[in-house]
């Protein structure tokens, strides 16, 4: 009989940081990723005709992949995140800006299960799965207490959830898949990249691995490869719905993708879960 698998809570807490070291790698890997940044722009342009218009909190804002394009839409939007490489990342990024843009600007490295801000803000959003990387069910209900505290009455909350998928969840760990070969968009090291994963039913946690194998230029493996932890709590609607509502939220919409097509009861069609709540 196969062994049972443990799942450390030391390799989930790395599996919220790991992959945020490599900041630039980072940038590269989600250059084409477009579609939640278009999103979340038409939200924090639109919502201002139904809900308070105000500053805007972008929660886990990692290396400002939407914070600048919400900048240049001439919003004030404070960004914070426990990353020192992504904020690092994000700082510079804003430091290019003109000096309008950077005084609309804070970052602000913290801990998305406790923060406390004033003054409060219009729209809070956590966009590409961030809260995926709160793991417990304390940590999920601390990040939303804390979002709803810093909200203004009827401010919005917008996050995002890679809907669970069984046949992914359960493929077969033994073996690699998503095979990529790529450059290091700093260092320019050949590089294969990988991956598989293992899912923790208990905690509904899937822990990932990715690997990056350095290759020569004739493209032969040179040196250890490198192995990044990677965890992503698994978020059914029906826990996030009950979650929200636990913490003074009032759901406004769900939509099963970055298209603003809703999220009915097929959860099949969905490419993503898109969460927006108001603070009651
Ligand atoms: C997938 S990235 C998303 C970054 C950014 N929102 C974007 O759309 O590109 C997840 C981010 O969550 C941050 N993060 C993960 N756990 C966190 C925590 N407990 N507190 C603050 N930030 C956290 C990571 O540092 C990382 O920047």
């Amino acid at each position: 009989m196969p062994a049972k698998k443990v799942f450390l809570r030391a390799d989930e807490e790395a599996g919220g940081r790991e992959a945020f070291a490599d900041a630039a790698l980072y940038d590269f890997e989600y250059r084409r990723r477009r579609a939640d940044v278009n999103f979340y722009r038409r939200l924090a342009k639109n919502r201002t005709d139904f809900a308070p218009a105000g500053p805007i909190l972008d929660l886990a804002c990692g290396t400002g992949r939407l914070l600048l394009p919400l900048l240049r839409d001439g919003h004030t939007v404070l960004g914070l995140d426990r990353s020192a490489s992504m904020l690092a990342a994000a700082r510079r990024r804003v430091a290019r800006l003109s000096a309008t843009r950077r005084a609309r600007c804070l970052l602000l490295r913290a801990d998305l299960r406790a923060f406390a801000l004033r003054p409060r803000f219009a729209l809070a959003v956590a966009a590409f799965h961030s809260v995926q990387h709160l793991y417990g069910q304390a940590d999920l209900q601390h990040f939303l207490r804390a979002a709803r505290a810093c909200l203004v009455p009827g401010g919005w909350l917008a996050f995002d959830v890679l809907p669970p998928d069984p046949a992914w969840i359960e493929r077969d760990p033994l073996r690699r898949w998503g095979r990529t070969l790529f450059r290091h968009p700093v260092s320019g090291q050949r590089l294969v990249y990988t991956n598989n994963h293992r899912f923790d039913p208990g905690r509904r946690v899937l822990h990932m691995r990715l690997y990056y194998q350095p290759l020569d230029e004739q493209g032969r493996p040179s040196g250890p490869e490198h192995v990044v932890r990677l965890c992503h709590r698994q978020l059914e609607p029906a826990l996030v719905k009950s979650l929200l509502a636990r913490t003074g939220f009032r759901l406004l919409a769900c939509f099963g993708g970055f298209d603003g097509r809703p999220l009915d009861g097929d959860l099949g069609l969905a490419d993503e879960h898109v969460y927006v709540a108001a603070a009651r």
